[in-house]
């Protein structure tokens, strides 16, 4: 049924003006003033409210099989709680097992995610190499609309990345006009100190930071940062976490070259000293990898985010409960990496954004939406509230309150990192592709409604530039 929301002021990256939307067939089909529609149209009153594009969350893992468990949150239980959230695109991951060709894997995922009842996309993992990599790469991006392909430089002995990996998969994606993304921690570096502290007897979760300091992703990020700029492809990096890894993302944009940074809400507001509280299950559910830092790392991240040096926010939502988590009781190597947050990362943000003047609301939207449809290239047809583009909005009561809790979150997980926080700036309806899916405190979801988001390759002049830098010799770039 076509809708229109009256009375609210809309907020785009851009520009914010006050006026009625009209959406029908999934599409925004008119935005003025006191617009005339046809009677059977569902009017929202949004006065006093602003209108914002749906939060497009570009890190998930729904249902995801790692460390020897499954995710618990599945593609229907997590797009419904990123609705709830105000989130209504969700970038998740396909990862091969090493050895398992991209084109399985990638169906496999699609399978999983039918169920979804939000928008959905998928990054594909680039975890070992062969000709069949190679191959797989070129139909993703060519018939399937996957214009990212990610590489994990830690995980040493699962899914991590070599340089050799890294080199050949960052040549191919320039190739294909795709985008690059790592996860950038010393993946040996890591493996070393796991055994060392395990070897001086540390078994405990407050050995997890330990293991992976801000230098493996510094380092990391470096060289991941430093192939790029060799073979001339757009790099993405996830979950920043520290000054080090900024430090390397701002060196490298002084120079021009196009590195992205993406911080997590959770590494914004939770830090490190959660790895110290004795109860076991209070720490191990905050095990996530890059773990969570010492406050002079937020606040690099803050300034990161306000500067522009970061790009978008994500949430890494990986959930795994306390009966997962208790694998790794007595080795915390073992502890299934992740914790969650697509409900709450744009309230979050807002809070400790919008409400603590960090942020101003179009900065707000650039982060949680917009500056991600730029980069993974799906804007504007998501990221910004305009005529023609999809009709995902969120509408935003900058006064409503409530303090998250895991009692009352949408997300399946028995736990939540951000309890007991107060929150000012919610949602109060979600709509997604035209459709009313969150309103006022409730869910209007059912599974398998969701629409899978093809992303097209970039425009060639990636290629021409890459040809320039690899070849180091003038081309002549035809337009
Ligand atoms: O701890 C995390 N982040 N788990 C999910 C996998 C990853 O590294 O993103
Ligand atoms: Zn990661
Ligand atoms: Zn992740």
């Amino acid at each position: 049924m076509a809708i229109i929301i009256r009375g609210g002021t809309i907020v785009n990256a851009d520009q914010t003006i006050k006026a009625d939307v009209y959406c029908d067939e999934g599409k925004i089909k008119a935005i003025g003033l006191d617009l005339d529609v046809p009677s059977k149209t569902e009017v929202i009153d949004a006065s006093g409210q602003l209108l914002m594009p749906g939060g497009i969350d570009p890190h998930t893992h729904m249902q995801l099989p790692f460390m020897g468990t499954v995710a618990t949150e599945d593609f229907f239980t997590g797009t419904a709680a990123g609705l709830a959230g105000g989130t209504t695109t969700i970038i998740d991951f396909v990862i091969p097992n090493p050895q398992q060709g991209l084109m399985d894997a990638y169906k496999m995922w699609r399978e999983w995610s039918e169920k979804s009842c939000s928008n959905y996309s998928f990054h594909v993992a680039v975890t070992w190499w062969d000709d069949s990599v190679h191959k797989d790469m070129g139909t993703l991006v060519r018939e399937e609309g996957v214009n990212s392909f990610k590489h994990f430089m830690a995980y040493k002995n699962a899914i991590m990345a070599d340089d050799e990996v890294l080199y050949n998969s960052f040549s191919r994606a320039v190739d294909l006009g795709a985008i690059v993304t790592a996860h950038a921690e010393n993946g040996e570096m890591v493996y070393q100190l796991q055994r060392k502290l395990l070897e001086m007897g540390m078994t405990g979760p407050e050995a997890h930071p330990l293991s992976r300091p801000p230098a493996a992703e510094g380092e990391a990020a470096n060289r991941a940062i430093r192939l790029a700029e060799v073979i001339g492809v757009p790099l993405y990096l996830v979950h920043v976490s520290t000054k080090d890894g900024l430090d390397e993302i701002i060196r490298a944009r002084n120079a021009g070259q196009r590195v992205y940074g993406e911080v997590l809400a959770g590494h914004l507001l939770v830090d490190e000293s959660v790895y110290q509280n004795p109860d076991f299950e209070f720490a191990a559910a905050h095990v996530m990898s890059p773990p969570f830092r010492a406050p002079e790392h937020q606040d690099a991240l803050w300034k990161g985010l306000q500067s522009g040096n970061l790009q978008t926010t994500a949430t890494d939502h990986c959930c795994f409960c306390a009966d997962q988590k208790a694998a790794g009781k007595d080795d915390f190597t073992l502890i299934p990496n992740g914790t969650a947050g697509v409900e709450d990362r744009m309230t979050m943000l807002w809070t400790h954004g919008v409400g603590t003047g960090r942020l101003t609301p179009q900065e707000f939207v650039a982060v949680t939406s917009t500056n991600t449809a730029k980069i993974f290239n799906i804007h504007p047809r998501k990221g910004v509230i305009q005529v023609g583009a999809d009709a995902d909005i969120v509408i935003w009561d900058t006064e409503a309150t409530k303090t998250i809790s895991k009692d009352t979150h949408h997300q399946n997980i028995d736990f939540n990192i951000f309890e007991g926080r107060n929150v000012k700036g919610l949602p109060t309806n979600t709509i997604c592709n035209g459709e009313l899916k969150y309103a006022d405190g409730e869910l209007r979801v059912k599974a398998n409604t969701g629409t899978y988001i093809k992303r097209p390759a970039f425009p060639s002049i990636f290629g021409a530039l890459d040809k320039i830098a690899v070849k180091n010799k003038p081309v002549k770039v035809v337009r």
